[in-house]
């Protein structure tokens, strides 16, 4: 079978599918502050075309796919479009701020998720209402406990700044002595006005020197095309790992790709062009092609994006890689 591999020999069978552009938190490393038009609905997949797209990769080697945001479940559609992919051969996930997770859980069991990513910054509720500008920190905790006691595998993804949450590191790490959590630290990455700089950045360097001092940490095997690096605690019931874009980028093993809710695919996280394939197919033209060009346009590191040490430059050339849209 044809597969999607790029000119580094990269194979590329992971998709990432944005549902929406919405959200009901404010992450001041997300959304930008500033206007932004959110998407039009007509300009949305809808879940007919989201499953025929998603078929088209599939067809062509998929065998992952992620839906993202935005916050995924603040579309309408979601519990219809999670149905109509848990159809296709592929092992599908899910990132979500954990606000409706209770409200969907059955449709998680019916679809056959088996692991839930939830972004979850901090432990201390004064600090999650500073870092996503809304007061969910117990309705996303009481989610999480949930999903943990029906089974579900939780990855809990930290984004870690310094000065705002890297003092919690060994607080996180603490709470996986109980309970069967996968904590995922990351790398603060910069993405159009988040006001990054590389000093906030919390590296994995950083945060494992400050684990040691506590702990006794033991390195666990990645997966091949896994981003991140775990560890745990000999005994202890969860893991930790550190996905660290910033400090030591993994795009050598780089296995995917991203459509964004409106159908424009983007070939990496950092890449500012984009492939509409939605517009191509409402149209009835084979889309694949452009699929296969836009993978093979993929740069080989970062989207092509300048060094994270050069700041004026990167600041520059980051217009257009906004989080929101793009989905983690
Ligand atoms: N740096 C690192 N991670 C980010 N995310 C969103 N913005 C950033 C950023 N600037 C994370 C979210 C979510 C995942 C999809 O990406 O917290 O868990
Ligand atoms: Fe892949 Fe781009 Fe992320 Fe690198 S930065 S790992 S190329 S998506």
């Amino acid at each position: 079978m044809e597969q999607l591999q790029d000119n580094f020999g990269r194979v590329h069978d992971y998709l990432r599918i944005s549902l929406t552009d919405k959200c009901n938190l404010r992450c001041i490393y997300c959304m930008p502050n500033e206007h932004y038009d959110f998407m039009r609905n007509e300009h949305l997949m809808s879940p007919e075309e989201i499953e025929s797209i998603a078929r088209i990769f599939v067809a062509y080697g998929v065998k992952r796919i992620r839906l993202t945001g935005g916050e995924p479940l603040v579309r309408k559609a979601f519990p219809e479009i999670l149905e109509r992919l848990s159809k296709l051969p592929v092992k599908l996930a899910l990132t979500t701020n954990g606000i409706f997770a209770d409200k969907y859980i059955n449709q998680f069991k019916a679809a056959g998720l088996k692991s839930v990513n939830i972004s979850f910054d901090t432990l201390q509720p004064e600090r999650f209402k500073a870092l996503s500008q809304r007061d969910h920190y117990t309705r996303v905790w009481d989610n999480v406990q949930l999903l943990m006691d029906e089974g579900f595998k939780v990855k809990l993804n930290v984004v870690v700044m310094k000065g705002k949450n890297s003092d919690e590191v060994i607080d996180f790490v603490a709470l996986t002595q109980h309970l069967p959590i996968h904590v995922r630290f990351i790398e603060f990455m910069p993405f159009d006005g988040n006001k990054w700089e590389l000093e906030t950045v919390h590296t994995h360097e950083e945060m494992l020197a400050t684990i040691e001092q506590q702990y006794d940490i033991v390195k666990l095997a990645d997966k091949p095309n896994a981003t991140a690096k775990s560890y745990h605690v000999p005994d202890f019931k969860g893991t930790f790992a550190v996905i660290s874009t910033v400090s030591e980028p993994f795009c050598s093993s780089c296995n995917r790709m991203r459509l964004t809710a409106d159908g424009k695919m983007r070939n990496c996280l950092f890449a500012t062009a984009e492939t509409d394939l939605l517009t191509r197919f409402r149209k009835g033209e084979d889309i694949y092609p452009f699929i296969r060009s836009a993978v093979l346009g993929k740069a080989w590191k970062l989207g092509g994006l300048p060094e994270f040490e050069d700041h004026d430059k990167l600041m520059q050339q980051l217009s257009a890689r906004s989080m929101i849209k793009i989905g983690g």
